[in-house]
């Protein structure tokens, strides 16, 4: 874990005192729990590894730190939401000072929704947790890790992003066809995608940052007549 946090604050991060706490106990509820990992990734350094890939968004992305709103689209058991409110320090009040309003995890099994409202207050942590649709709110960044296949994630980030926005999606190591089926599907829905490996963090594949254009959310472009849609 430390080397992680050390990785975590080399990239100007500043990781707040609780947090190696926090993703320790996160950990241990991973290794414990049936579903939340594959069983031959229920070992500490492969959970670790779970934990470093996830936080290889605050590398490749820096909006992910500065975003006023951020949402992980498809939580599950947490990864990547937990690990991300943990290292910006979205913590409750009463769990220490605070400088950043909390997350969204978006689930739409209520079972999870559930799971991870335990775990939050568990945690100490301060995330809002929703179903599906997320009340229609859309964020300045969107995080989506092992949700959908890659070609249908442009058309579920645009749902929940702004405009100007970024969705941070893990891709894993896909194969020419599936790559350009995804980059199809990004141009079909108005959105841009940018391969990236992060460098100091070791990540389990790929991550594509796809970014809306800084057209307005009623479909204006604001340096033209052109019509988003
Ligand atoms: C395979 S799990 C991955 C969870 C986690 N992101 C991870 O990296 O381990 C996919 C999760 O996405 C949720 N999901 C799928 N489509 C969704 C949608 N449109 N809105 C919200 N949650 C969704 C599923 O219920 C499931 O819990």
């Amino acid at each position: 874990m430390s080397s992680t946090l050390g990785k975590v604050a080399s990239i100007g991060v500043e990781v707040p005192d609780a947090a190696p706490t926090t993703l320790l106990r996160y950990c241990e509820f991973l290794l414990r729990s049936r579903e939340a990992v594959s069983k031959k990734d229920r070992t500490p350094e492969r959970v670790l590894g779970h934990v470093e890939d996830c936080a290889a968004a605050l590398e490749v992305c820096p909006e992910v730190s500065v975003a006023r709103t951020v949402c992980d689209l498809g939580s599950g058991n947490g990864l990547p939401g937990i690990v991300i409110a943990t290292l910006l320090g979205c913590y409750r009040r009463s769990a220490g000072p605070t400088g950043r309003p909390g997350i969204t995890l978006l689930e739409r099994s209520a079972r999870r929704r559930a799971l991870l409202r335990r775990l939050c207050v568990e945690l100490g942590l301060d995330a809002k947790v929703e179903g599906s649709d997320g009340g229609g709110t859309t964020h300045e960044v969107v995080l989506m890790r092992a949700v959908v296949p890659l070609p249908e994630v442009p058309s579920l980030a645009v749902l929940h992003m702004r405009r100007p926005g970024t969705c941070v999606v893990w891709a894993g190591n896909p194969g020419a066809e599936m790559r350009s089926a995804f980059e199809d599907a990004c141009r079909r829905s108005g959105v841009v995608g940018e391969w990236t490996v992060p460098r100091e963090l070791r990540s389990r594949g790929e991550l594509v940052l796809v970014r809306t254009t800084d057209r307005d959310d009623r479909g204006q472009d604001p340096l033209g007549s052109a019509c988003y849609r």
